[in-house]
């Protein structure tokens, strides 16, 4: 049999390397060294998972036990945490042992977190299961939860040792949960690879696994890029948030009826608005974005939302450095770049074209 494509990933605390074979999930011991399979394994999962590949996971390890959570963003939180750090204790997981975070970006960030402060840190595989976790959480370091007063207050960096990612496990996946994974993967083809947006049409039902390795492949390269480049979000890393400023308003004042993809994906058409707007590229770029958006079956307005109240929101994004608008703009497509103190007018203007 093949190898798995291997990529490496360099990071300040250490290196690792992203795994990615359809199937991977039933083989692990025999495709992934280094893993300690000799030491207590926690295969840390929500409930929905669980009996889909959680329990399939932990037979194919020696001395692994499954730990759930429950599923849905409004579980990422310290509470949440502190169960897990009580199963992992009666589990029997000791500093030496490694955690399985096996789910999408919600269990990524809410295990990944636990894991790395329960016992001041245990090794971390991340097992991403969303096309958004394969593409963007579970690659970079960043974990945390959410408190009441706004979402991933609290976090750390933790390297994973490693990312397995199964592209076989998107066959289970809501339609809905791809198209918002498909944001997050054209977003890394508007900031650094064009060549990622011819493969932005295929469906979640695409001609086979070879392709979801392809598409998925691209899209981490990207993230891998832009991290290894800045990994504490000093400068070009904050490019990832292009659309997002946008897009966190709209899923806002949406009261999180629209999921993040979904409101990234208006964002993404918002920023390339913008920046023909204000100069900064050619007229052809936002009709081309928009074009790319509308393939994946994303929307691309935001219907009966009141601009007025999406730019109040945005207004008050924690990433508006003492109230100074910040975007991410596109220069053209590959050539992303930070644009400080931009027109309110401006802004609203494009916002009420977007309707
Ligand atoms: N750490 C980072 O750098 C980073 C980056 C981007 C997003 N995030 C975080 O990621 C989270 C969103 O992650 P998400 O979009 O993966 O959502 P999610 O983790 O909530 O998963 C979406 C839904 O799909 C289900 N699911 C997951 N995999 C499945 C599969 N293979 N088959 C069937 N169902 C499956 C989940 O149980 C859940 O109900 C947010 O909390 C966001 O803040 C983190
Ligand atoms: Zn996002």
């Amino acid at each position: 049999m093949a190898e798995p494509e291997r990529l490496h990933v360099t990071a300040p605390e250490g290196d690792y390397d992203i795994f990615i074979e359809p199937g991977l999930i039933e083989r692990i011991p025999a495709r992934v060294t280094g893993i300690g399979l000799g030491e207590r394994i926690i295969v840390a999962t929500n409930t929905t998972l669980a009996p889909l590949y959680g329990e399939r996971l932990a037979a194919t390890l020696p001395n692994a036990a499954v730990v759930t959570m429950p599923d849905g963003e409004q579980y990422k939180t310290l509470d949440t945490v502190a169960q897990l750090y009580a199963d992992f204790a009666a589990a029997g997981l000791d500093r030496v042992g490694t955690v399985i975070a096996l789910g999408g970006g919600v269990v990524g960030d809410t295990v990944g977190f636990a894991a790395a402060t329960y016992m001041r840190g245990v090794r971390l595989i991340q097992m991403p299961t969303t096309l958004l976790s394969m593409v963007d959480s579970s690659v970079g370091g960043k974990v945390g939860v959410d408190l009441p007063q706004g979402k991933n207050l609290v976090g750390a960096f933790k390297q994973p040792d490693a990312v397995l990612v199964d592209p076989a496990v998107l066959a289970t996946l809501p339609e809905r949960e791809w198209r918002c994974g498909m944001a997050e993967t054209i977003k890394h083809g508007f900031l650094n690879d064009p060549q990622l947006l011819e493969l932005a049409s295929y469906r979640q039902g695409f001609s086979g696994p070879d392709d979801a390795v392809q598409l998925v492949r691209r899209a981490i390269q990207v993230k891998i890029r832009v991290v290894e480049a800045d990994p504490y979000e000093h400068g070009v890393r904050a490019t990832l948030n292009l659309g997002h400023t946008f897009g966190h308003a709209i899923e806002r004042v949406s009261h999180y009826s629209w999921l993040h993809g979904e409101a990234v994906a208006v964002g993404l058409v918002a920023a390339a608005r913008l920046s023909y707007k204000i100069g900064l590229c050619d007229s052809d770029l936002p009709g081309q974005v928009e074009e790319i958006v509308r393939a994946t079956g994303l929307p691309t307005r935001f219907g009966d939302l009141d601009p007025q109240a999406i730019y109040d929101a945005m207004a008050t994004d924690k990433k508006w450095q003492s109230g100074k608008s910040r975007f991410i703009l596109l220069r053209s497509i590959g050539q992303p770049e930070i644009v400080s103190g931009v027109d309110p007018v401006a802004v609203l203007d494009v916002l009420t074209s977007l309707r």
